[in-house]
């Protein structure tokens, strides 16, 4: 067998993906006893596939080393986790950023600014104990319904297309459109919150 790109480090990526998910499920469960609903839809992690890796290093002009998968390339460790609410998002986002050992080196709110074909999620990435690096992604199930179709839709159909121009104007539309929805899915769910407080302190 070919030597892992990982060198021996496999195993601290490995750790450093349970302790980001551990991080996660705490914070999950503390907003399920608090809102009685789980704010987690689903929730990925991967270390990044060997074959990925050695192509991002050669598209990214790196030589195909441990030393550029673990310190020039910082998903490695990739963890997604899709929320049910947009406000959950920043929830999660706060409680990494105070994630003793988590150190922030980048983050990009594609949610308050789109990408411009419409892509939308907060992106984080991660440096842990000083070392290692690790890239979440935090979206909605819209969000994540629409990047998998944009995703899908790129690699099957990469160019050459005559309705090229068309299929990205819509899906940007779909995009916006679910983004107005989250919105508004988020004003509803603000209204239950509201009310079932209101109930609780008028029975205190
Ligand atoms: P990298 O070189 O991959 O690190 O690119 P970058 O630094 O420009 O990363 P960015 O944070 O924009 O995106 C990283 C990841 O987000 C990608 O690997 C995808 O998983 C996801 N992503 C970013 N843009 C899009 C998009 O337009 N569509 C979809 N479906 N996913 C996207
Ligand atoms: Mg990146």
């Amino acid at each position: 067998m070919e030597d892992s790109i990982y060198g021996p480090y496999r195993p601290q990526l490995e750790k450093i993906e349970k302790e980001l998910l551990d991080d996660i499920n705490a914070l999950r469960s503390e907003l399920k006893e608090k809102n009685g609903m789980d704010p987690v839809e689903h929730c990925l992690s991967r270390i990044k596939s060997e074959d990925s890796m050695r192509e991002k290093c050669v598209r990214k002009g790196l030589p195909v080393t441990t030393e550029s998968a673990l310190t020039k390339i910082y998903d490695a460790v990739g963890i997604r986790v899709v929320c049910a609410f947009l406000d959950d998002i920043y929830k999660f986002r706060d409680h990494l950023v105070a994630l003793p050992g988590a150190e922030v080196v980048e983050e990009k709110d594609y949610i308050k600014h789109a990408k411009p074909n419409g892509y939308r999620s907060y992106h984080m990435i991660l440096r842990m104990h000083g070392r290692f690096y690790a890239e979440i992604q935090l979206r909605t199930i819209s969000q994540d319904t629409w990047a998998a179709l944009e995703h899908h839709i790129r690699y099957k159909h990469d160019l050459g297309n005559a309705n090229e121009e068309l299929i990205v104007s819509e899906l940007k539309r779909c995009a916006d459109e679910l983004a107005s929805t989250d919105i508004s899915m988020q004003t509803i769910r603000d209204m239950i919150f509201e009310e079932n407080h209101k109930e609780e302190s008028e029975t205190e």
